[in-house]
């Protein structure tokens, strides 16, 4: 690939808590523009790790991380994390605009995105809710409604239909795979 969107090259990431982990260890990876790719292995394998480290939340022990941005202003990652991190104390529809509102998006705007992609999650009438007031898989939903509506050049999921069913998974996969396949996530 001459130039990949996003390259990993020999990385290795170690913790140092009770005792030394080796989380990734000499991990290449190139990924093109526009590519679709799923991380697969099991439990404490590094996937969730992997994924840090291209969100710029990790830095490498060793190896580099290189992301081509293709737009600047635009954000680069926007990620869903595996324990869906919303803000208790924020309504689920300002959880989603916070991306928004933190690139200066004018408070109407930033509501309207976030309904937007609320909706596209199924979740349009829970825009008033608060996170504690939801399921586990409607918490996954609004955390991926968030990183839609961050517009990013690469959008990261750590297991995001994990807590979901079949039937549900399928629902929001199609969602994100339709946002990946329009020009802007919007
Ligand atoms: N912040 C951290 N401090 C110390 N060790 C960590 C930290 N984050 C991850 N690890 C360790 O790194 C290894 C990989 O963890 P990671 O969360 O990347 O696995 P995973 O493949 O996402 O697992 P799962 O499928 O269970 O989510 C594990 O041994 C874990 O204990
Ligand atoms: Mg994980």
């Amino acid at each position: 690939m001459s130039d990949p969107k996003v390259r990993l090259r020999d990385v290795t990431k170690r913790f140092s808590s009770a005792e030394e982990v080796t989380a990734l260890e000499d991990v290449s990876l190139d990924i093109g523009e526009s590519e679709f790719v799923a991380v697969v292995g099991p439990s404490g394998c590094g996937k969730s790790t992997l994924l840090r480290l291209v969100a710029g939340l990790h830095h490498p022990t060793s190896g580099t991380v290189e992301i081509r941005q293709s737009k600047p202003g635009r954000p680069k990652t926007a990620m869903v994390f595996q324990e869906h991190a919303l803000f208790p104390w924020l309504s689920v529809r300002d959880n989603v605009a916070f991306g928004p509102r933190n690139r200066d998006v004018p408070k109407k705007e930033a509501a309207e995105i976030a309904q937007t992609q609320l909706a596209r999650m199924g979740l349009a009438r829970f825009g008033d809710f608060y996170p504690h007031q939801l399921s586990g898989g409607m918490k996954q939903r609004v955390g991926i409604a968030r990183a839609l509506a961050q517009d990013a050049e690469i959008l990261l999921m750590d297991e995001p239909s994990g807590r979901s069913t079949r039937r549900r998974a399928h629902f929001c996969r199609s969602r994100y795979w339709n946002c990946g396949r329009s020009p802007g996530l919007r």
